[in-house]
């Protein structure tokens, strides 16, 4: 049932302030600060935490790295699977092992899990279906509450995956004694906050739909994001090349000039997320290297960034302030609607794209 929408990658776009929300509630239940967990997961008895997924999920893990590593100062590896399981990676004494996968059942996220058996101090996964193989095989399997997810292109999945994965880090930081009260309140407040913000960035559907027309014209997109938005801008440009079919990149705007640079001209779009954040002047002067060789800027911001350097771009698409640890939850709804609409202007199948499965349960 699509209760009203086109497709169901759209109902499960506009469900994300929702089941976001149940997320939260669910591991912030008290209306306090404390994260709580089903089941016993004391990070102050780990040193390091290795996490493995494909596709959307890998990209949840990659944010959650900057999260693990900045509010809970906990050294974070970070691989794909499929590499993952081959390459016998050694697994040090007080290691948790985390596990992302929206089906639980994806062939080569199980195989890295059952090659941690024995050998990690935990297995921990998160998950959208709690009957999967991937939970039943896991000490703790944390449910992201996300709902049954039909469109291909995971949407809700993501950003639920994102908010367990965030709220994970400030477990650890509790635990480890890394962040000051003031700090986990303020990270609790602005998850108690962040329904209203992505209802708030649903609204901008229609700037979005517009820059998305321009981009069903052209052939290549880039990508670029700093720090937390890194791995955003290579979730934007999966979703974009899975649903449209036109090819993108998401790099790292520092690596715009050890490359890419070399692809940009007047018919090269590229979109920026960029909130104000303390990296955000970096991320300016990446753009305006961009706009200088005539390469098309769309800037997905807040009013403070716009302001400031929304000059000479594309087109700018305007998000709400937000706490800076959870600008990459917020940014995912720009990032998919950009997809959404390209790939409805160039009339292809949006839920399912030629190819892909939902569930990838062969290598
Ligand atoms: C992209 C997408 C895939 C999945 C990947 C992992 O939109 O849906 O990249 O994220 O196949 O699937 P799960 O999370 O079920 O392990």
């Amino acid at each position: 049932d699509k209760a009203g929408h086109k497709h169901f990658m759209a109902k499960e776009i506009t469900e994300q302030p929702v089941v976001v929300a149940e997320a939260i509630r669910s591991y912030l239940p008290t209306g306090g600060d404390e994260v709580v967990l089903p089941g016993n997961l004391d990070f102050s008895k780990l040193d390091r935490l290795t996490m493995v997924a494909c596709g959307t999920a890998f990209y949840a893990c990659l944010t959650a790295k900057y999260w693990f590593e900045r509010l809970a100062k906990m050294p974070v590896e970070v691989d794909i699977a499929s590499e993952f399981r081959y390459r016998e990676p050694p697994i040090p004494d007080r290691t948790a092992a985390l596990f992302v996968s929206q089906s639980g059942e994806t062939a080569d996220t199980l195989a890295a899990l059952r090659y941690c058996e024995g050998k990690a101090d935990k297995i921990v996964s998160v998950i959208n279906v709690p009957e999967s193989s991937i939970a039943r095989e896991s000490d703790i399997a944390l449910p992201i509450h996300a709902g049954v997810e039909i469109g291909v292109a995971s949407t809700k999945a993501f950003t639920c995956q994102l908010s367990v994965l965030l709220m994970l880090a400030l477990k650890a930081a509790a635990d480890r004694g890394t962040l000051s009260d003031e700090d986990l309140a303020d990270h609790a407040a602005a998850l108690r906050g962040l329904p209203t913000a992505l209802n708030t960035a649903l609204d901008q559907d229609p700037a979005i739909k517009k820059s998305a027309q321009r981009l069903s014209e052209t052939r290549d997109v880039l990508f670029l994001g700093r720090g937390l938005m890194y791995p955003l801008a290579m979730e934007g440009a999966l979703k974009l090349k899975e649903i449209s079919y036109i090819h993108a990149e998401g790099y790292a705007s520092g690596e715009l000039k050890h490359g890419p640079i070399a692809l940009i001209d007047k018919h090269m779009p590229v979109v920026v997320m960029a909130p104000r954040d303390a990296v955000f002047d970096k991320s300016v002067s990446n753009m305006q290297e961009v706009m200088a060789r005539k390469g098309k800027v769309i800037l997905v911001s807040d009013d403070d960034g716009i302001a400031e350097a929304g000059d000479g771009t594309w087109s700018t698409i305007r998000m709400p302030h937000i706490h800076p640890s959870l600008a990459p939850i917020l940014y995912s709804i720009p990032a998919q609607l950009l997809a959404y609409h390209t790939a409805i202007a160039k009339g292809t199948d949006v839920d399912q794209p030629r190819n892909l499965a939902k569930s990838v349960t062969v290598e």
